[in-house]
């Protein structure tokens, strides 16, 4: 195994005080960052800076506080539009998380554009946040779903997504797959479906943390993401909208802060973005999104692809050696990121886990909110090490061995 990229690893982990800590004993080996990533010191630090220095609530009162807090909020959405490549900070809308970007997207869109008897396109290969969604809207308007099957590579099946992109209403698909680690051309399957006259929302979750992100060159009308899968806190996501689309469609919750004037028997709505943020915004935590995005930044995205895509070719090599192991997901590295999910022969995915983690090695077990795919894999679950920036070679070796040690003790 290479060793390269160990030095930068040891600068980057430094700045994680979780990564110093021990489980069971051993050196903490945390390979489960598709659920959720550690945060640096940055991040932790701006959190109580807010909180300790200047915490008030926004876009409301006039006094010092409140247009610190202000113009932080503020700018964590600059740094974001900056992040994406937006067009326009009015396109960016501060969500508690992915899943609620994608549903502001499903409902608000369908409520303006979906009619009984249209169809909306999904992919086998979804993780229940982009599923679930459309599949209750769809039975509310009447209209149908049809779902794109994933080929023997885990790829979508291109004819199948040709035939079904037909007179298509809204296409929903995920940049990356968070349980096959495919990367899905997102320019390309827009352009696709654009042709065909439909809204294209891409469920960026598992794309945006991991390779630089270009919504202008990408064109798609709706980008949902997460910060705490981007090393930033809990309870804040990010819905891009188109902003024509922001324009014309209605808002998703009412209340305070989301309205421009309101009578007894009218509301008119606030200016884009924040007709999409009703009531008192995670201030905090996006506040600390937009550190988390500064950090990145400052590695620079191209260089977090560029070493889990090194990692991903070794990880491949290395599991392909291991007798028992079967590992979906595309076998060439350049169709995926460094996402893996496998099951040792016989051995439960929970069990598996279990027994690494007794060696401080942290992975996920189990559907990975994706139950549609596992019915395709004909499993009820598997086994998922994901890595990230902070991983390093070190981190891939004691999961070889961890593998084989359940081998050994449960085979
Ligand atoms: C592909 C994908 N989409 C959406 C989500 C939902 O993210 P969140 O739970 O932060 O809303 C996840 C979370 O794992 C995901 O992997």
């Amino acid at each position: 195994m290479q060793q390269s990229a160990t030095s930068t690893i040891q600068d980057i982990r430094a700045d994680f005080p979780i990564l110093k800590r021990q489980v069971h004993g051993k050196r903490l080996v945390y390979l489960d960052n598709a659920a959720t990533t550690q945060k640096p010191t940055q991040v932790i630090d701006a959190l109580s800076d807010y909180y300790s220095n200047y915490n008030s609530n926004i876009h409301r009162s006039v006094h010092q506080l409140a247009e610190e807090a202000t113009e932080a909020f503020e700018s964590s959405r600059n740094k974001a539009k900056r992040f994406l490549n937006a067009r326009d900070r009015e396109e960016i809308i501060f969500t508690k998380n992915a899943t609620e970007a994608l549903n502001i997207a499903s409902r608000c869109a369908c409520e303006k554009f979906l009619k009984k008897g249209d169809k909306v396109v999904v992919t086998e290969m979804e993780h229940h946040s982009n599923f679930v969604p459309w599949q209750q809207i769809t039975k509310r308007a009447g209209a149908t779903l049809e779902i794109v099957s994933v080929d023997e590579d885990c790829q979508i099946d291109e004819s199948d997504l040709e035939t079904k992109l037909k007179d298509v209403r809204i296409f929903a698909f995920n940049h990356m797959s968070n349980v096959l680690g495919t990367i899905n051309d997102a320019k390309r399957l827009t352009k696709l479906a654009h042709d065909q006259g439909c809204i294209v929302v891409v469920d960026g979750a598992q794309s945006a943390p991991h390779f630089p992100i270009d919504l202008q060159d990408i064109e798609c009308d709706f980008f949902a993401l997460s910060s705490h899968k981007m090393l930033g806190p809990t309870g804040v996501g990010c819905l891009y909208g188109r902003k024509e689309i922001l324009e014309e469609i209605p808002p998703f919750l009412y209340g305070g802060d989301m309205i421009k004037e309101v009578r007894i028997n009218e509301t008119t709505w606030n200016e884009l973005p924040w007709k999409f943020e009703a009531g008192t915004s995670n201030i905090a935590d996006v506040i600390g999104f937009g550190v988390a995005l500064d950090y990145l930044r400052d590695i620079g995205m191209q260089n977090v692809w560029k070493h889990e895509h090194e990692m991903c070719e070794d990880i491949l090599e290395e599991l392909g050696k291991l007798k028992d192991l079967e590992v979906y997901g595309p076998k060439d590295s350049n169709k995926r990121g460094a996402v893996f999910s496998f099951n040792v022969g016989g051995v439960h995915a929970h069990d598996v886990a279990s027994i690494l983690d007794d060696q401080g090695i942290a992975i996920r077990s189990g559907h990975h909110c994706a139950q549609i795919l596992m019915q395709k894999l004909q499993v009820p679950a598997t086994s998922r090490a994901s890595f990230y920036l902070y991983n390093g070679f070190d981190d891939l070796e004691a999961l070889i061995q961890g593998i084989k040690h359940v081998s050994e003790v449960l085979s």
